[in-house]
């Protein structure tokens, strides 16, 4: 069987990509399994540090959870699905120390667009649609849409795309802010590896820290404020601090390990 996941390092940025291109990346249970436990590597993987996410082919990032595998569920199988996959990929992804790019090229549909939004930020290629159908099968998003869409659009926008299930072109996802840049398809992954470049020059330390506070902020019942006061002070305690303002004092580059 062909493998669902490939991955390919380049210096210290791993490009991930899901593989079932003729269901058009469409995540079923053996590719969230393989997904979560790549993910789990490459954080422990301390040479990775940014991590792009990508899907095969060049018509789908993910076409959505596989409807073919779901489709006689039971409630309580339901139920289990969508918990399985929240703590198993979704929000291990959205939880990573290491930054992940979602390379949105093509439809990211359903759990698609639920796994780049899990991801810490997304890049689209100009031919990319992005929407939340659930709603035209008789099914809700499961996989943390209703949440992390009405987060990064709003309310209102997120209240339409659910409703109305429609999709969206780059972009008007550029626009809403669902994405940060939109590029030609052949430029995706150079996009990509610009901004992970970038990312890999600075203290890993510090960045797993500072996304750890903005998460917080989203977290029921956590003070993203109070996060953020603790994770600075802990970072004046990492030998990452003293490489940082010692390379500043002595007008050099700094060199993370
Ligand atoms: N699940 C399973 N298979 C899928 C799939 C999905 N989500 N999306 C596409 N495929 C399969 C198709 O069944 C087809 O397979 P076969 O050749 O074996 O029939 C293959 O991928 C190619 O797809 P199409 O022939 O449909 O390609 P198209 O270019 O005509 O249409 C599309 C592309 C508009 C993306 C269309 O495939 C589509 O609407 N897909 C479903 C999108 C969707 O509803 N996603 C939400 C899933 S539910 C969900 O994600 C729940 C959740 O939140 C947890």
């Amino acid at each position: 069987m062909e493998d669902l996941v490939l991955v390919n390092q380049e210096g210290k940025v791993a490009t991930v990509t899901i593989n079932r291109p003729k269901q058009l990346n469409a995540l079923n249970g053996d590719t969230i399994a393989a997904l979560s436990i790549t993910m789990q590597e490459l954080e422990e993987n301390e040479s990775v540090r940014a991590i792009i996410l990508t899907g095969s082919g060049e018509k789908s990032f993910v076409a959505g959870a596989d409807i073919k595998e779901f489709a006689n569920y039971s409630v309580e199988e339901g139920k289990a699905l969508a918990r399985r996959g929240h703590e198993t990929l979704f929000n291990l992804i959205e939880n990573l120390r290491t930054p992940v790019i979602a390379a949105v090229n093509g439809f990211a549909l359903g759990g698609g667009l639920e796994l780049a939004m899990s991801c810490h930020m997304r890049v689209a290629s100009d031919n990319a649609r992005m929407g939340l159908p659930e709603v035209t099968l008789g099914v809700i998003p499961g996989y943390g849409g209703t949440q992390r869409l009405a987060q990064l659009v709003g309310k209102g926008k997120a209240m339409e795309m659910i409703t109305t299930a429609g999709m969206i072109d780059a972009n008007d996802a550029l626009k809403w802010g669902l994405v940060n840049h939109v590029v030609a398809l052949d430029e995706l992954h150079a996009k990509c590896a610009e901004i992970a470049s970038k990312i890999a020059k600075n203290s890993g330390v510090a960045i797993a820290a500072a996304m750890s506070a903005v998460n917080a902020g989203f977290e029921t019942g956590v003070n993203g404020f109070e996060a953020e006061i603790d994770a600075f002070g802990e970072a004046f305690g990492t030998d990452e601090f003293k490489e940082g303002t010692t390379a500043f004092l002595e007008k050099r580059k700094p060199d993370f390990k």
